[in-house]
């Protein structure tokens, strides 16, 4: 598949790492693709570099990885998508008085803000639920860790569900892109875990089942 990396940052070249090694065609999307240190970045990950409204056009997946305050002007240079599927792996962070948040007073996801912004494509949140350092080191974790997804659309859950079992993750499907709400909340309990409550950022969250089906 041609993957279309919106974001050279830390969590785009994890990604970006963890699909290339995955045999995928990886292009980044960036700003600035010109740039010497951007260049070097794409380089030294086998990858392409173009500008965001390239690398959409190219792509047959694209996975934003913005920070949230840049989502609308980034969705802005996209284009339009023709119903591509575009994985959301953005969190709506906010510190206010000190205290970790998601941005959303009216408690609407991200996801659900950012399919809005992006009609053009099947929006589908994952990947935003693990710290940017284990998205492409899951297989060396000693159980596959879990990612759940969810969009609207059954096909393109059906893609991102494939793509995060690409990177060693186990894919659960959480429904409609309403759910990004429960998501983006649940990565708030790996942030505070891991940046506020001291456990450090090597970890996931896995799904673990009772031997043998139902308890
Ligand atoms: N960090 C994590 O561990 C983690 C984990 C899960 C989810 N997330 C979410 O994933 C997204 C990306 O995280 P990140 O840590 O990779 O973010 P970041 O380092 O803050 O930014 C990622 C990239 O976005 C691009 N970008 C586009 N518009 C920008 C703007 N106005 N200001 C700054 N950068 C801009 C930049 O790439 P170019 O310069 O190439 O355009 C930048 O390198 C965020 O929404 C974050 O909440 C992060």
């Amino acid at each position: 598949m041609k993957i279309a990396v919106i974001g050279a940052g830390p969590v785009g070249t994890a990604l970006a790492e963890g699909w290339r090694a995955a045999g995928h065609e990886v292009i980044l999307g960036s700003r600035s693709p010109e740039q010497a240190d951007t260049q070097l970045k794409a380089a030294a990950l086998g990858c392409a570099v173009m500008t965001i409204a390239e690398a959409a056009a190219a792509g047959d997946v694209i996975a934003l990885t913005v920070p949230w305050g840049a989502v609308a002007e980034t969705a802005n240079s996209l284009g339009a998508l023709h119903g591509k599927v575009l994985l959301d792996c953005t969190n709506p962070v906010t510190v206010a008085n000190g205290r970790l948040g998601i941005d959303q007073p009216d408690g609407v996801s991200g996801g659900e803000r950012v399919a809005a912004l992006i009609p053009t494509a099947r929006v589908v949140k994952a990947m935003n639920q693990v710290g940017f350092e284990m998205m492409h080191r899951a297989r060396d974790l000693p159980v596959p860790p879990v990612m759940f997804v969810a969009g609207d659309d059954d096909a393109a859950r059906a893609v991102a569900l494939r793509l995060v079992g690409d990177l060693g993750f186990e894919g659960l499907d959480a429904g409609g892109i309403v759910q990004a709400r429960h998501l983006e909340h649940f990565a708030m309990v790996w942030i505070n875990q891991a940046l506020v409550r001291g456990l450090g950022r090597a970890w996931a969250f896995a799904a673990v089942r009772a031997a043998g089906g139902q308890p």
